[in-house]
């Protein structure tokens, strides 16, 4: 897929379950005004239930192909700027890899794998992290996943050491330097 003439002005947060994407996309929203789209909860007000309801039921696929279809819906040109808060397994297809490079800049989230564990534990509202083993689980996601990250990323910030307040105002200097320094 070509890169569109001019990239949107979104900012996009991926990054792995737990990784603070919906928080300090809040964050941005509240400091830039554009809207926030958390694609997790837009595709559950669309299905009329929860996410774990969609994978019981419907199967992964079924929540796979609604991201995907999200994700064009926002790749529209004409939309206005704003704040993209993704599912943490949005890398994991091709064409959705190059939708998100071309809907602005990408930012991940990224915290190691002892902190994620700590973090999704209380809330049991994640299917994948539904197993007997939830920490060989996030291990392994890990893997598999973080070369997705790195390279649909254009900046990667580990999330354990800043709070959110720091994590927005480093986004929001990058992002700005990059959309006022791209080619
Ligand atoms: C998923 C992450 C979840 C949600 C779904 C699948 C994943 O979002 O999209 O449960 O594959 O990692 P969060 O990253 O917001 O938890």
């Amino acid at each position: 897929m070509n890169p569109p003439a001019t990239l949107p002005e979104n900012i996009v947060l991926i990054g792995f379950m737990g990784c603070g994407k919906s928080t300090v996309g809040r964050e941005l929203h509240h400091r830039l005004g554009y809207p926030l789209v958390d694609m997790d909860q837009v595709i559950e007000q669309r299905a009329g239930k929860a996410i774990t309801e969609i994978f019981a039921h419907d199967g992964e696929s079924v929540f796979r192909d609604m991201e995907t279809a999200l994700l064009k819906e926002l790749s529209n040109p004409a939309a206005p700027r704003r704040i993209i808060s993704t599912g943490g397994g949005i890398v994991t297809s091709v064409e959705n890899r190059a939708l998100l490079k071309n809907l602005g800049y990408v930012v991940w989230l990224h915290a190691p794998a002892s902190v994620i564990l700590k973090r999704t534990r209380k809330i049991n509202n994640r299917p994948l992290l539904d197993t007997a083993d939830p920490s060989a689980r996030i291990r392994a996601l890990m893997e598999e996943r973080t070369p997705l990250y790195q390279e649909t990323a254009h900046l990667k910030l580990d999330t354990s050491g800043l709070c959110c307040a720091e994590l927005a105002s480093g986004i929001l200097e990058c992002s700005r330097y990059f959309f006022n320094n791209r080619a």
